[in-house]
Protein backbone atom coordinates (compact mmCIF):
# COMPACT_ATOMS: atom_id res chain seq x y z
CA UNK A 1 0.00 0.00 0.00
CA UNK A 2 1.90 3.21 -0.96
CA UNK A 3 0.59 5.74 1.36
CA UNK A 4 2.46 4.16 3.88
CA UNK A 5 5.31 4.12 2.01
CA UNK A 6 8.79 4.72 4.02
CA UNK A 7 12.25 5.03 3.31
CA UNK A 8 12.85 1.25 3.25
CA UNK A 9 16.18 -0.01 4.23
CA UNK A 10 17.43 -2.71 2.65
CA UNK A 11 18.66 -5.53 4.76
CA UNK A 12 22.84 -5.73 3.91
CA UNK A 13 22.86 -3.16 0.98
CA UNK A 14 25.80 -2.17 0.26
CA UNK A 15 26.69 1.70 0.63
CA UNK A 16 26.78 2.04 -3.37
CA UNK A 17 22.83 0.45 -3.57
CA UNK A 18 22.20 2.56 -0.93
CA UNK A 19 23.02 5.75 -2.24
CA UNK A 20 21.66 4.87 -5.62
CA UNK A 21 18.26 4.14 -4.10
CA UNK A 22 18.63 7.73 -2.15
CA UNK A 23 19.49 9.63 -5.34
CA UNK A 24 15.86 7.62 -6.77
CA UNK A 25 14.11 8.62 -3.29
CA UNK A 26 15.47 12.23 -3.94
CA UNK A 27 14.57 12.64 -7.23
CA UNK A 28 11.05 11.17 -7.15
CA UNK A 29 10.02 13.04 -3.49
CA UNK A 30 7.34 15.78 -3.65
CA UNK A 31 7.30 18.00 -0.70
CA UNK A 32 4.78 19.58 1.12
CA UNK A 33 5.92 22.84 -0.42
CA UNK A 34 5.89 21.89 -3.56
CA UNK A 35 2.83 20.46 -2.96
CA UNK A 36 1.57 24.19 -2.31
CA UNK A 37 3.45 25.23 -5.51
CA UNK A 38 1.33 23.10 -7.76
CA UNK A 39 -1.85 23.76 -6.14
CA UNK A 40 -0.82 27.51 -7.01
CA UNK A 41 0.22 27.13 -10.40
CA UNK A 42 -2.98 25.48 -11.30
CA UNK A 43 -4.78 28.20 -9.91
CA UNK A 44 -2.84 30.70 -12.46
CA UNK A 45 -3.13 27.99 -15.18
CA UNK A 46 -7.38 27.69 -14.51
CA UNK A 47 -7.59 30.93 -14.89
CA UNK A 48 -5.44 31.40 -17.57
CA UNK A 49 -7.71 28.76 -19.42
CA UNK A 50 -11.20 30.46 -18.22
CA UNK A 51 -10.38 33.69 -19.93
CA UNK A 52 -8.60 32.74 -23.55
CA UNK A 53 -8.84 29.46 -25.82
CA UNK A 54 -5.86 27.83 -26.08
CA UNK A 55 -5.05 29.12 -22.41
CA UNK A 56 -2.28 27.28 -20.56
CA UNK A 57 -5.28 24.54 -19.44
CA UNK A 58 -7.54 23.79 -22.14
CA UNK A 59 -10.89 23.92 -19.62
CA UNK A 60 -13.18 23.18 -22.44
CA UNK A 61 -16.87 23.85 -22.18
CA UNK A 62 -18.71 20.63 -22.90
CA UNK A 63 -21.98 22.22 -23.26
CA UNK A 64 -23.51 20.16 -20.64
CA UNK A 65 -25.72 22.78 -18.49
CA UNK A 66 -27.93 20.30 -16.48
CA UNK A 67 -28.04 18.53 -13.75
CA UNK A 68 -29.10 15.16 -13.69
CA UNK A 69 -31.32 14.39 -10.65
CA UNK A 70 -31.51 10.72 -10.84
CA UNK A 71 -34.83 10.77 -11.84
CA UNK A 72 -34.31 10.33 -15.59
CA UNK A 73 -35.70 7.49 -17.17
CA UNK A 74 -35.29 5.41 -20.49
CA UNK A 75 -32.93 3.06 -22.40
CA UNK A 76 -30.19 4.96 -24.57
CA UNK A 77 -27.14 3.45 -26.22
CA UNK A 78 -23.82 5.00 -25.54
CA UNK A 79 -20.37 3.91 -26.67
CA UNK A 80 -17.23 4.54 -24.89
CA UNK A 81 -13.74 5.41 -26.94
CA UNK A 82 -11.13 4.92 -23.36
CA UNK A 83 -7.40 4.73 -23.68
CA UNK A 84 -8.03 0.71 -24.50
CA UNK A 85 -11.33 -0.30 -24.74
CA UNK A 86 -14.20 0.71 -26.48
CA UNK A 87 -17.46 -0.11 -24.86
CA UNK A 88 -20.26 0.15 -26.68
CA UNK A 89 -23.85 -0.21 -24.13
CA UNK A 90 -27.25 -0.28 -23.90
CA UNK A 91 -28.36 1.58 -20.84
CA UNK A 92 -31.20 1.79 -19.10
CA UNK A 93 -32.18 4.55 -16.50
CA UNK A 94 -35.02 3.05 -14.25
CA UNK A 95 -35.78 6.84 -13.13
CA UNK A 96 -34.60 6.00 -9.12
CA UNK A 97 -30.69 6.58 -9.38
CA UNK A 98 -30.51 2.92 -10.89
CA UNK A 99 -29.57 1.84 -13.89
CA UNK A 100 -28.82 -1.41 -15.50
CA UNK A 101 -26.73 -2.17 -18.42
CA UNK A 102 -25.78 -4.41 -21.14
CA UNK A 103 -22.64 -3.68 -22.42
CA UNK A 104 -19.68 -5.20 -24.69
CA UNK A 105 -15.83 -4.67 -24.41
CA UNK A 106 -14.18 -4.54 -27.64
CA UNK A 107 -10.22 -3.92 -27.20
CA UNK A 108 -8.95 -1.03 -29.57
CA UNK A 109 -6.78 -2.75 -32.13
CA UNK A 110 -2.95 -1.16 -32.53
CA UNK A 111 -4.24 -0.62 -36.43
CA UNK A 112 -7.37 1.21 -34.96
CA UNK A 113 -5.49 3.27 -33.11
CA UNK A 114 -3.38 4.43 -36.07
CA UNK A 115 -5.06 3.83 -38.79
CA UNK A 116 -8.82 2.95 -39.69
CA UNK A 117 -10.51 3.99 -35.84
CA UNK A 118 -13.87 5.01 -37.33
CA UNK A 119 -14.85 2.40 -39.30
CA UNK A 120 -13.35 0.00 -36.97
CA UNK A 121 -15.89 1.60 -33.99
CA UNK A 122 -18.82 1.20 -36.53
CA UNK A 123 -18.26 -2.35 -37.53
CA UNK A 124 -18.19 -2.95 -33.10
CA UNK A 125 -21.13 -0.93 -32.86
CA UNK A 126 -22.99 -3.14 -35.74
CA UNK A 127 -22.01 -6.32 -33.90
CA UNK A 128 -23.22 -4.86 -30.52
CA UNK A 129 -26.91 -4.12 -32.59
CA UNK A 130 -27.07 -7.50 -34.36
CA UNK A 131 -26.37 -9.48 -30.93
CA UNK A 132 -28.65 -7.51 -29.15
CA UNK A 133 -31.60 -7.16 -32.08
CA UNK A 134 -31.77 -3.32 -31.70
CA UNK A 135 -34.07 -1.17 -33.86
CA UNK A 136 -34.78 1.82 -33.28
CA UNK A 137 -38.15 2.62 -31.33
CA UNK A 138 -41.55 2.88 -32.70
CA UNK A 139 -41.94 6.37 -35.09
CA UNK A 140 -38.33 7.07 -35.11
CA UNK A 141 -35.75 6.11 -37.78
CA UNK A 142 -32.91 5.91 -35.77
CA UNK A 143 -31.60 5.08 -32.17
CA UNK A 144 -30.32 8.01 -30.08
CA UNK A 145 -26.77 7.53 -28.76
CA UNK A 146 -24.14 9.49 -26.91
CA UNK A 147 -20.29 9.34 -27.40
CA UNK A 148 -17.58 9.90 -24.76
CA UNK A 149 -14.64 10.30 -26.74
CA UNK A 150 -11.95 10.60 -24.23
CA UNK A 151 -9.10 12.99 -26.21
CA UNK A 152 -9.57 17.05 -26.26
CA UNK A 153 -12.18 18.31 -28.35
CA UNK A 154 -13.31 22.24 -28.91
CA UNK A 155 -17.28 21.29 -28.61
CA UNK A 156 -19.51 24.12 -30.47
CA UNK A 157 -22.69 22.14 -29.47
CA UNK A 158 -23.52 19.03 -27.46
CA UNK A 159 -23.47 17.09 -30.14
CA UNK A 160 -19.79 18.56 -32.20
CA UNK A 161 -16.42 18.32 -31.21
CA UNK A 162 -13.36 19.25 -33.11
CA UNK A 163 -9.90 17.26 -32.04
CA UNK A 164 -7.58 19.27 -30.08
CA UNK A 165 -4.70 16.45 -30.25
CA UNK A 166 -4.16 13.04 -29.95
CA UNK A 167 -2.71 11.26 -27.11
CA UNK A 168 -2.43 7.97 -24.87
CA UNK A 169 -0.46 6.58 -28.19
CA UNK A 170 -3.22 7.42 -30.50
CA UNK A 171 -1.93 8.80 -33.77
CA UNK A 172 -4.65 8.26 -36.26
CA UNK A 173 -3.84 10.99 -39.11
CA UNK A 174 -6.15 13.38 -40.84
CA UNK A 175 -8.35 13.70 -37.63
CA UNK A 176 -7.23 16.68 -35.49
CA UNK A 177 -9.22 19.84 -36.46
CA UNK A 178 -12.02 17.67 -37.87
CA UNK A 179 -15.38 17.40 -36.19
CA UNK A 180 -15.24 13.61 -34.62
CA UNK A 181 -18.61 13.15 -33.71
CA UNK A 182 -19.15 13.90 -37.81
CA UNK A 183 -16.20 11.46 -38.97
CA UNK A 184 -18.33 8.53 -36.69
CA UNK A 185 -21.33 9.59 -37.72
CA UNK A 186 -20.08 9.15 -41.47
CA UNK A 187 -18.72 5.73 -40.82
CA UNK A 188 -21.83 4.89 -39.45
CA UNK A 189 -23.39 5.48 -42.88
CA UNK A 190 -21.19 3.88 -44.62
CA UNK A 191 -22.09 0.72 -42.60
CA UNK A 192 -26.30 1.61 -42.85
CA UNK A 193 -26.56 1.84 -39.40
CA UNK A 194 -29.21 3.55 -37.80
CA UNK A 195 -27.20 5.57 -34.86
CA UNK A 196 -27.56 8.78 -34.56
CA UNK A 197 -25.03 10.47 -31.95
CA UNK A 198 -26.93 13.02 -29.96
CA UNK A 199 -24.33 14.02 -27.70
CA UNK A 200 -20.26 13.93 -27.61
CA UNK A 201 -18.67 14.19 -24.08
CA UNK A 202 -15.19 13.41 -22.62
CA UNK A 203 -15.02 10.44 -20.47
CA UNK A 204 -14.68 12.47 -17.24
CA UNK A 205 -17.85 14.55 -18.06
CA UNK A 206 -19.34 10.71 -18.50
CA UNK A 207 -18.33 9.95 -15.25
CA UNK A 208 -19.61 13.48 -13.47
CA UNK A 209 -22.87 12.85 -14.85
CA UNK A 210 -23.04 8.87 -13.85
CA UNK A 211 -21.39 10.18 -10.29
CA UNK A 212 -24.60 13.08 -10.64
CA UNK A 213 -27.25 10.35 -11.39
CA UNK A 214 -26.58 8.23 -7.98
CA UNK A 215 -25.43 11.25 -5.59
CA UNK A 216 -27.10 14.72 -6.80
CA UNK A 217 -24.09 16.58 -4.66
CA UNK A 218 -21.46 15.11 -7.29
CA UNK A 219 -18.77 18.24 -8.15
CA UNK A 220 -16.50 16.93 -9.73
CA UNK A 221 -15.30 13.85 -11.99
CA UNK A 222 -11.97 12.55 -12.15
CA UNK A 223 -10.35 9.65 -14.33
CA UNK A 224 -7.21 7.85 -13.02
CA UNK A 225 -6.56 5.57 -15.73
CA UNK A 226 -4.71 5.11 -18.53
CA UNK A 227 -4.29 8.95 -18.82
CA UNK A 228 -5.73 11.38 -16.09
CA UNK A 229 -8.62 14.44 -16.34
CA UNK A 230 -10.71 15.92 -14.57
CA UNK A 231 -13.97 17.92 -15.23
CA UNK A 232 -16.23 20.16 -12.90
CA UNK A 233 -18.97 22.41 -12.46
CA UNK A 234 -18.46 26.18 -13.22
CA UNK A 235 -19.94 29.22 -12.47
CA UNK A 236 -21.36 30.97 -16.24
CA UNK A 237 -19.72 34.19 -14.87
CA UNK A 238 -16.00 32.90 -14.56
CA UNK A 239 -16.10 31.63 -17.75
CA UNK A 240 -15.00 34.65 -19.19
CA UNK A 241 -14.02 33.14 -23.03
CA UNK A 242 -17.77 32.00 -23.36
CA UNK A 243 -18.39 32.69 -26.75
CA UNK A 244 -20.53 30.51 -28.53
CA UNK A 245 -21.17 30.58 -31.90
CA UNK A 246 -24.63 29.12 -31.88
CA UNK A 247 -27.49 29.46 -30.00
CA UNK A 248 -27.42 27.86 -26.41
CA UNK A 249 -30.14 28.05 -23.98
CA UNK A 250 -29.99 30.64 -20.59
CA UNK A 251 -27.71 28.98 -18.13
CA UNK A 252 -26.21 29.55 -14.66
CA UNK A 253 -22.74 26.72 -14.99
CA UNK A 254 -21.47 24.47 -17.24
CA UNK A 255 -19.05 21.52 -16.90
CA UNK A 256 -15.36 22.47 -17.63
CA UNK A 257 -13.33 19.78 -19.02
CA UNK A 258 -9.98 21.06 -17.49
CA UNK A 259 -7.51 18.48 -19.59
CA UNK A 260 -5.93 18.49 -16.49
CA UNK A 261 -3.02 16.05 -17.67
CA UNK A 262 -1.78 19.38 -19.97
CA UNK A 263 -0.65 21.09 -16.54
CA UNK A 264 2.96 22.43 -16.73
CA UNK A 265 2.92 22.38 -20.68
CA UNK A 266 5.83 25.41 -19.82
CA UNK A 267 7.37 22.94 -17.53
CA UNK A 268 8.21 25.27 -14.76
CA UNK A 269 6.62 23.74 -11.96
CA UNK A 270 6.69 20.11 -11.74
CA UNK A 271 9.37 18.08 -9.98
CA UNK A 272 10.72 16.16 -13.32
CA UNK A 273 14.20 13.53 -13.43
CA UNK A 274 15.79 12.22 -16.20
CA UNK A 275 13.31 9.55 -15.93
CA UNK A 276 10.80 11.37 -17.09
CA UNK A 277 12.87 13.79 -19.62
CA UNK A 278 13.77 10.01 -21.26
CA UNK A 279 10.25 8.92 -21.76
CA UNK A 280 8.92 12.50 -22.68
CA UNK A 281 11.62 12.55 -25.33
CA UNK A 282 10.69 9.22 -26.75
CA UNK A 283 6.91 9.52 -26.58
CA UNK A 284 4.66 10.01 -30.06
CA UNK A 285 3.25 13.31 -28.30
CA UNK A 286 6.93 15.05 -26.89
CA UNK A 287 6.57 17.76 -24.61
CA UNK A 288 2.88 17.53 -24.37
CA UNK A 289 0.68 16.03 -21.41
CA UNK A 290 3.50 16.05 -19.01
CA UNK A 291 1.63 15.78 -16.15
CA UNK A 292 -0.17 13.04 -17.00
CA UNK A 293 3.34 11.33 -18.19
CA UNK A 294 4.08 11.43 -13.92
CA UNK A 295 0.37 9.52 -13.17
CA UNK A 296 -1.37 7.98 -15.18
CA UNK A 297 -1.20 4.44 -16.16
CA UNK A 298 -0.06 4.44 -20.13
CA UNK A 299 3.34 5.68 -18.45
CA UNK A 300 4.37 5.12 -14.53
CA UNK A 301 5.50 1.47 -15.25
CA UNK A 302 7.69 2.98 -18.31
CA UNK A 303 9.20 5.56 -15.71
CA UNK A 304 9.88 3.08 -13.32
CA UNK A 305 11.05 0.81 -15.85
CA UNK A 306 13.86 3.79 -17.07
CA UNK A 307 14.36 4.13 -13.18
CA UNK A 308 15.11 0.52 -12.86
CA UNK A 309 17.72 0.50 -15.95
CA UNK A 310 19.57 3.19 -14.03
CA UNK A 311 19.60 0.99 -11.17
CA UNK A 312 20.70 -1.68 -14.05
CA UNK A 313 23.53 0.55 -15.38
CA UNK A 314 25.15 1.18 -12.11
CA UNK A 315 25.57 -2.32 -11.04
CA UNK A 316 23.55 -2.65 -8.14
CA UNK A 317 20.48 -4.67 -9.50
CA UNK A 318 19.93 -8.14 -11.31
CA UNK A 319 23.57 -8.09 -10.85
CA UNK A 320 23.96 -5.10 -13.54
CA UNK A 321 22.21 -7.55 -15.98
CA UNK A 322 18.78 -6.74 -17.38
CA UNK A 323 16.51 -8.65 -20.34
CA UNK A 324 15.40 -7.89 -24.04
CA UNK A 325 12.17 -7.69 -22.43
CA UNK A 326 13.13 -4.94 -19.60
CA UNK A 327 15.11 -3.17 -22.51
CA UNK A 328 11.95 -2.61 -24.42
CA UNK A 329 9.94 0.62 -23.89
CA UNK A 330 6.35 0.16 -22.18
CA UNK A 331 7.17 -3.67 -21.62
CA UNK A 332 6.63 -3.00 -18.12
CA UNK A 333 2.81 -2.51 -17.57
CA UNK A 334 1.25 -0.86 -15.14
CA UNK A 335 -1.12 -3.51 -13.88
CA UNK A 336 2.62 -5.42 -13.06
CA UNK A 337 3.40 -2.36 -10.92
CA UNK A 338 0.36 -2.81 -9.17
CA UNK A 339 1.05 -6.59 -8.37
CA UNK A 340 4.45 -5.60 -6.95
CA UNK A 341 3.42 -3.11 -5.00
CA UNK A 342 0.56 -5.64 -3.63
CA UNK A 343 2.89 -8.54 -2.96
CA UNK A 344 3.41 -9.02 1.10
CA UNK A 345 4.78 -12.45 0.81
CA UNK A 346 8.03 -12.46 2.92
CA UNK A 347 10.31 -13.97 -0.10
CA UNK A 348 8.13 -11.44 -2.33
CA UNK A 349 6.50 -14.53 -4.95
CA UNK A 350 5.05 -12.24 -7.05
CA UNK A 351 7.63 -9.93 -7.82
CA UNK A 352 9.74 -13.10 -8.42
CA UNK A 353 7.37 -14.48 -10.85
CA UNK A 354 6.68 -11.52 -12.98
CA UNK A 355 10.35 -10.56 -13.07
CA UNK A 356 11.29 -14.23 -13.55
CA UNK A 357 8.46 -15.56 -16.13
CA UNK A 358 7.10 -12.28 -17.43
CA UNK A 359 10.30 -9.57 -18.30
CA UNK A 360 12.82 -12.99 -18.33
CA UNK A 361 15.48 -11.70 -15.75
CA UNK A 362 17.26 -14.87 -14.67
CA UNK A 363 17.62 -15.90 -10.59
CA UNK A 364 16.94 -12.71 -9.48
CA UNK A 365 17.72 -12.26 -5.30
CA UNK A 366 15.34 -11.81 -2.60
CA UNK A 367 16.92 -8.09 -2.54
CA UNK A 368 16.94 -7.20 -6.32
CA UNK A 369 12.92 -7.60 -5.59
CA UNK A 370 13.10 -5.74 -2.75
CA UNK A 371 14.71 -2.65 -4.58
CA UNK A 372 11.98 -3.01 -7.60
CA UNK A 373 9.22 -3.24 -5.02
CA UNK A 374 10.96 -0.18 -3.12
CA UNK A 375 11.31 1.76 -6.77
CA UNK A 376 7.87 1.05 -7.59
CA UNK A 377 6.60 2.21 -3.94
CA UNK A 378 8.07 5.47 -4.81
CA UNK A 379 7.14 6.28 -7.95
CA UNK A 380 3.66 5.37 -6.99
CA UNK A 381 3.15 7.21 -4.10
CA UNK A 382 5.19 10.72 -6.18
CA UNK A 383 1.80 9.63 -8.88
CA UNK A 384 -0.46 9.84 -5.75
CA UNK A 385 0.50 12.43 -4.07
CA UNK A 386 0.53 14.83 -7.45
CA UNK A 387 -2.98 13.64 -8.81
CA UNK A 388 -4.31 14.96 -4.76
CA UNK A 389 -2.60 17.94 -5.63
CA UNK A 390 -4.27 18.52 -8.47
CA UNK A 391 -7.96 17.04 -7.07
CA UNK A 392 -7.02 19.93 -3.76
CA UNK A 393 -6.27 22.83 -6.27
CA UNK A 394 -9.83 21.95 -8.06
CA UNK A 395 -11.73 22.13 -4.53
CA UNK A 396 -9.56 24.94 -3.05
CA UNK A 397 -10.60 26.80 -6.39
CA UNK A 398 -14.62 26.40 -5.50
CA UNK A 399 -13.57 26.27 -1.28
CA UNK A 400 -17.54 27.05 -0.71
CA UNK A 401 -18.34 23.47 -1.59
CA UNK A 402 -16.41 22.14 0.70
CA UNK A 403 -18.22 23.69 3.23
CA UNK A 404 -21.03 20.98 2.76
CA UNK A 405 -21.02 17.39 1.73
CA UNK A 406 -20.28 16.81 -2.09
CA UNK A 407 -19.03 13.65 -4.06
CA UNK A 408 -16.53 13.75 -6.70
CA UNK A 409 -17.06 10.60 -9.21
CA UNK A 410 -13.44 8.86 -9.94
CA UNK A 411 -13.03 5.90 -12.32
CA UNK A 412 -10.19 4.42 -14.11
CA UNK A 413 -7.35 1.37 -13.43
CA UNK A 414 -5.14 3.36 -10.86
CA UNK A 415 -7.28 4.56 -8.73
CA UNK A 416 -9.18 0.92 -8.88
CA UNK A 417 -6.64 -1.32 -8.93
CA UNK A 418 -3.01 0.81 -7.39
CA UNK A 419 -2.50 -0.84 -4.06
CA UNK A 420 -3.54 2.21 -1.63
CA UNK A 421 -4.04 5.15 -4.25
CA UNK A 422 -7.55 5.70 -2.87
CA UNK A 423 -5.86 5.76 0.29
CA UNK A 424 -3.50 7.68 -0.16
CA UNK A 425 -5.61 10.89 -1.74
CA UNK A 426 -7.70 11.41 1.22
CA UNK A 427 -4.45 10.89 3.25
CA UNK A 428 -2.98 14.03 1.63
CA UNK A 429 -6.11 15.79 1.18
CA UNK A 430 -6.87 15.73 4.76
CA UNK A 431 -3.69 17.32 5.37
CA UNK A 432 -4.03 19.66 2.62
CA UNK A 433 -7.57 20.47 3.63
CA UNK A 434 -7.69 19.97 6.93
CA UNK A 435 -9.76 17.35 8.54
CA UNK A 436 -12.97 19.03 9.33
CA UNK A 437 -13.50 20.10 5.09
CA UNK A 438 -11.86 16.80 4.06
CA UNK A 439 -14.47 14.60 5.81
CA UNK A 440 -17.11 16.85 3.63
CA UNK A 441 -15.72 15.09 0.42
CA UNK A 442 -16.30 12.17 -0.25
CA UNK A 443 -14.80 10.20 -3.14
CA UNK A 444 -16.48 7.20 -4.64
CA UNK A 445 -15.66 4.82 -7.33
CA UNK A 446 -18.13 5.41 -10.60
CA UNK A 447 -17.07 2.05 -12.72
CA UNK A 448 -17.23 2.34 -16.26
CA UNK A 449 -19.22 5.96 -15.10
CA UNK A 450 -18.72 7.26 -18.49
CA UNK A 451 -21.27 4.54 -20.65
CA UNK A 452 -24.09 5.56 -18.60
CA UNK A 453 -22.80 9.34 -18.06
CA UNK A 454 -23.09 8.92 -21.83
CA UNK A 455 -26.76 7.85 -21.87
CA UNK A 456 -27.59 10.39 -19.69
CA UNK A 457 -26.04 13.31 -21.82
CA UNK A 458 -27.76 11.71 -24.90
CA UNK A 459 -31.20 11.95 -23.22
CA UNK A 460 -30.73 15.29 -21.85
CA UNK A 461 -29.69 16.20 -25.31
CA UNK A 462 -32.57 14.14 -27.21
CA UNK A 463 -35.37 16.30 -25.36
CA UNK A 464 -33.24 19.41 -26.32
CA UNK A 465 -34.08 18.21 -29.48
CA UNK A 466 -37.69 17.63 -29.60
C1 LIG B 1 -6.28 12.20 -21.76
C2 LIG B 1 -7.29 12.98 -22.62
C3 LIG B 1 -8.50 13.37 -21.82
C4 LIG B 1 -9.07 12.17 -21.08
C5 LIG B 1 -7.98 11.51 -20.24
C6 LIG B 1 -8.48 10.29 -19.48
O1 LIG B 1 -5.75 13.07 -20.83
O2 LIG B 1 -6.69 14.13 -23.16
O3 LIG B 1 -9.48 13.94 -22.65
O4 LIG B 1 -10.12 12.60 -20.26
O5 LIG B 1 -6.91 11.14 -21.08
O6 LIG B 1 -8.97 9.31 -20.35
Amino acid sequence: DISQTKILQIPGASEKLNSCLKEIYNDFAVSDEKIDQIIKRFHVEMQDGLERDNGLLPMLPSYVTVRPTGKEKGTYLSLDLGGTNLRVCLVTLNGDSTFSIVQQKYTITNEAKADNLFDWIANCVDLFIIENKLVPDAGTTMIPCGFTFSFPIVQSAINRGTLVMWNKGFSVPNVVGRDVAVMTQNAFMRKHLNVKIVAIVNDTIGTLMASGYANPDSQMGIIFGTGTNACYWEKREKILKWNPTEDIAPFDEMILNMEWGAFDVASTTLPYTPHDNKLNRKSINHGLQVFEKMISGLYLGEVIRNALLWLVDRRVLFNGRSSDILNDSYKLDTAYVSSIVADETPNLDDVKLILEVTLSIPDTTLQDRQIVQEVCKIIGLRANRLSAAALCAVLLWRPELLDKEMTIGIDGSMYEFFPGFDKGLIKEMTRILGEERAKNVKLVLAKDGSGVGAAIVAMIASKDLE
